[in-house]
């Protein structure tokens, strides 16, 4: 399918969306949103697709957050039906069967952030720059990043990069646990794949199961949480790839994992 503010390219099951609009620093307007839920849902119900990159076109910006100009004559109804349509699509992400991993090319700022922390991982170039500048415009971030940032670095370093507003360099977003690698920029793409790649290697219902898992499980309960990894544990005893996994490993071979 062809996007207009994405570029959607799949090569050796592992598919690569690119946020296209580099003049406006890949900002997301309503369009891009379109675009992004139709990209993921394509790549969701591929079955030759096993993981999925998020990207940006050009050397400046992974996503230089929402579109400022299209928020400005917002009424509240309309923000609000903006926020609530752009974290149905961030959601996905965390709901798809695929693993997502961001590759962060540049500024990761309000909606870029968002959507980069709504990927299962988060690849940086050494150059990349992250931050939730909402309160300087005014507003609050609307696409989940007061309550997905605090999940993954705690409270306080969490207010203090939403009401400072401050940009952090990769290297700080590393230290506080936000991303996971940090790479030089010319191998951030190499450096996406290769997790990717070896994600790929391991058996795919259970990359699957373990993907639910973690992100249902982290809104629930401890006993909850548990209670749902047990039954996804115990699902998982009735695929062929756990057959093949275990005999594999009991046969000293490598396993051949079929996806079912
Ligand atoms: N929306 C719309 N256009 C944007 C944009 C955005 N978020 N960010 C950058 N642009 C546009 C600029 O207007 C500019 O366009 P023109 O060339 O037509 O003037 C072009 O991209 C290049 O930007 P700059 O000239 O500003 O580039 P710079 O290198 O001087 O600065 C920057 C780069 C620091 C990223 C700066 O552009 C900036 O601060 N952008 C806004 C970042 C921001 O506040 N993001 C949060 C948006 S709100 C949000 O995301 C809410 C939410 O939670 C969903």
């Amino acid at each position: 399918m062809e996007y207009r503010n994405l570029l959607f390219e799949a090569s050796g099951r592992i598919a690569t969306i690119t946020f296209n609009r580099p003049k406006a620093l890949n900002a997301l307007n309503p369009e891009t949103m379109r675009d992004l839920s139709a990209a993921l849902r394509e790549a969701a119900g591929r079955e030759d697709i096993g993981a999925v990159i998020l990207t940006g076109a050009g050397e400046k910006a992974f996503i230089a957050g929402a579109d400022i100009s299209e928020m400005k004559s917002f009424t509240p109804m309309q923000a609000l039906d903006f926020a609530q349509a752009g974290q149905e699509v961030l959601s996905f992400i965390e709901r798809m069967p695929q693993p997502v991993i961001a590759a962060v090319n540049g500024f990761a700022l309000g909606g870029g952030c968002e959507t980069a922390m709504a990927c299962d991982l988060i690849v940086a170039a050494d150059t990349a720059r992250f931050g939730q500048p909402e309160v300087s415009l005014g507003i609050i971030p609307g696409y989940g990043g007061t309550q997905r940032l605090p999940r993954l670095v705690g409270r306080n370093i969490a207010k203090e990069l939403v009401l400072c507003g401050d940009m952090i360099s990769a290297q700080r977003a590393f230290e506080i646990g936000l991303v996971n690698r940090v790479v030089p920029a010319a191998e951030l793409m190499a450096a996406a794949r290769e997790i990717a790649g070896k994600i790929l290697s391991r058996g795919p219902t259970a990359v699957r199961a373990a993907k639910m898992a973690m992100n249902r499980g982290l809104d629930l309960d401890l006993p909850n949480a548990c209670a749902l990894e047990a039954s996804l544990f115990a699902a998982g005893f009735s695929t062929a790839d756990r057959l093949e996994g275990i005999t594999a490993f009991l046969e000293k071979r490598k396993a051949n994992f079929i996806g079912k």
